[in-house]
């Protein structure tokens, strides 16, 4: 009994020491590269100062505003003392990349650029929150795997305001995206003001009224204009926004497909001039933009020259897909075109209008991105194809020495429902991609070595059908954003032993921040 009893209390012993000891548990997500705790902390407060030795204020003043509502005070921001020390350092050997050294005096934060420093501070943030501010002392080297790292948000379905948007890149930045691919026209609504056609948002902003239900089973219309736009003045504001988090953005502009709303305002786009509606229904449409008459090639050569003045990453989307070819099979122009070009199908024709567009946005410096449709009329070999429809279409790219991004539906389509059963989700538009489907994917699956160079990077898809207020989607965005972001960024260094136990402190970061997210994954509902 007694012998008991010693060994006991030896047992309890070792188990307490062992407690003490435990290295505290640094949860960061996306994964850093490299992470060391060791003991002792260092208390960041309200009142501790960023000293920026080198580089932009910019990343210290970021992380001053985003912290603002957690303390209530802004940190100080100074340029010599003792706090947490910011400094731009190229041997960090990535630009993207920082090393954030906790020590029991200060921090010392080195980033390979001030987006280096920017990403080293959302982790700080992130352990602020999850330690009260009394950050363990340690090592961090980390940066990115994938260069793109991207959402897409489209607005046409349902139209979400500038500060709506804003939220948006707040979240992707705390992610460590760098590209925000944003879907601003479609058969529904045009969404973005342009100086020489005022006709497009005037007209084409507003839809009379939305399909009720699915749009496989549709209820009637409800009868409500539903719409909205934004000014030039306001993109701008957006893309200095976004800038300022190191996020790109990637205008889309479809064409010749998913176009009727710019139909509406200017019938002469399509073949036959008709007038059509602002669609109230989801799906595709057969009103699509004459590939025939030259009128379409100036229109949209005028619309993309106000575009690449308002974007200036070097990126411009041109959309691509799912355009029907009926129109076209019956129009002289269009006929007649592929005539004077020798064209032997319609899809050479889309081809045809996809190469003239890249020509005339390379002339301005930039490449085009388009959806994976585009391959089937043939590709110049300076395009990026986006691999929606699964992942065989960035493949068949890589393969043939295209770039591609890949957002396959099956893990990337985060308009899909989050879980198996559908219960409590409400009315969404199908599928299903849950969190760990997405942690789980391999976006190099079927490459090798020379193959995956052209993998530029991955992004998940918010189509907004079925998405009709701002905390909606948020709540699709999140929490699985943070598995897209550990596939991104971590893609080598993803631990599905950790990802639920971190996955809990971050919840409680989305939590500090106000952040909606969907609560399934957290109720282990797959
Ligand atoms: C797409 O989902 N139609 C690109
Ligand atoms: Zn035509």
């Amino acid at each position: 009994m007694k012998r008991f009893s010693i060994f006991s209390l030896m047992l309890l012993l070792s188990a307490l020491l062992a407690g003490c000891m435990e290295e505290p548990k640094l949860h960061i997500i996306p994964q850093p590269a490299e992470m060391k705790a060791s003991s002792g902390h260092f208390e960041v407060t309200a009142q501790t100062p960023l000293v920026v030795e080198s580089g932009s204020r910019n990343p210290a003043e970021r992380l001053v505003e985003e912290l603002l509502p957690y303390w209530g005070v802004a940190m100080p921001i100074a340029e010599q003392g003792q706090g947490i020390l910011l400094r731009v350092d190229e041997s960090i050997g990535h630009k993207e990349g920082y090393k954030l050294e906790v020590g029991r005096k200060g921090i010392l934060l080195t980033g390979g650029s001030d987006a280096g420093l920017y990403y080293g501070l959302q982790s700080l943030r992130q352990l602020i929150i999850a330690h009260n501010g009394k950050i363990p002392c340690g090592e961090i080297a980390d940066q990115p795997h994938f260069a793109y790292r991207g959402a897409h948000l489209d607005v046409c379905r349902h139209f979400f305001t500038v500060e709506e948007v804003k939220r948006y890149i707040d979240i992707l930045a705390a992610h460590k995206l760098n590209r925000f691919h944003w879907h601003l026209t479609d058969d529904q609504g045009w969404r973005i003001e342009i100086k020489a056609f005022p006709e497009l948002t005037e007209k084409g902003a507003m839809r009379k009224q939305t399909v009720i239900g699915h749009c496989h089973d549709p209820k009637g219309y409800d009868g409500i204009p539903h719409g909205g736009y934004y000014t030039q003045e306001e993109i701008r504001d957006v893309v200095e926004y976004a800038a300022a988090r190191y996020i790109t953005i990637i205008p889309e502009i479809e064409m010749p497909g998913h176009a009727q709303a710019a139909l509406h305002a200017l019938p002469q786009l399509g073949c036959r001039e008709q007038q059509v509606e602002v669609w109230g229904m989801w799906g595709v449409t057969p009103e699509v933009m004459c590939a025939g008459k030259e009128s379409t090639y100036d229109f949209l050569e005028q619309v993309l020259t106000e575009v690449v003045e308002l974007f200036p990453g070097e990126l411009i989307h041109i959309g691509g897909d799912e355009c029907p070819k009926d129109r076209w099979k019956e129009c002289p122009h269009c006929q007649g075109r592929m005539r004077e070009l020798g064209l032997e199908n319609e899809s050479q024709l889309q081809g045809y209008l996809v190469a003239r567009i890249e020509k005339f946005l390379n002339g301005y410096g930039r490449h085009i991105i388009g959806w994976d449709d585009i391959l089937e009329g043939g590709v110049t070999p300076t395009a990026t194809v986006m691999s929606w429809q699964g992942s065989k279409g960035g493949i068949h790219a890589a393969k043939q020495g295209n770039n591609a991004i890949m957002a396959p539906m099956e893990y990337c389509y985060f308009d899909f429902y989050q879980t198996k059963s559908r219960e409590g989700e409400g009315l969404g538009i199908g599928g299903w991609v849950s969190f760990d489907k997405v942690y789980g994917w391999d976006p190099y699956e079927g490459l090798n070595t020379e193959e995956r160079k052209h993998i530029i990077g991955m992004q998940c898809n918010l189509w907004s059908e079925y998405i009709t207020t701002a905390d909606h989607l948020y709540q699709m965005l999140l929490p699985r954003l943070a598995a897209l972001c550990e596939v991104q960024w971590a893609y080598d260094r993803r631990d599905p032993a950790t990802v639920r136990e971190r996955m809990e402190t971050q919840r409680r970061f989305y939590e500090a921040n106000n952040w909606p997210y969907a609560p399934y994954y957290f109720e282990g509902r797959l």
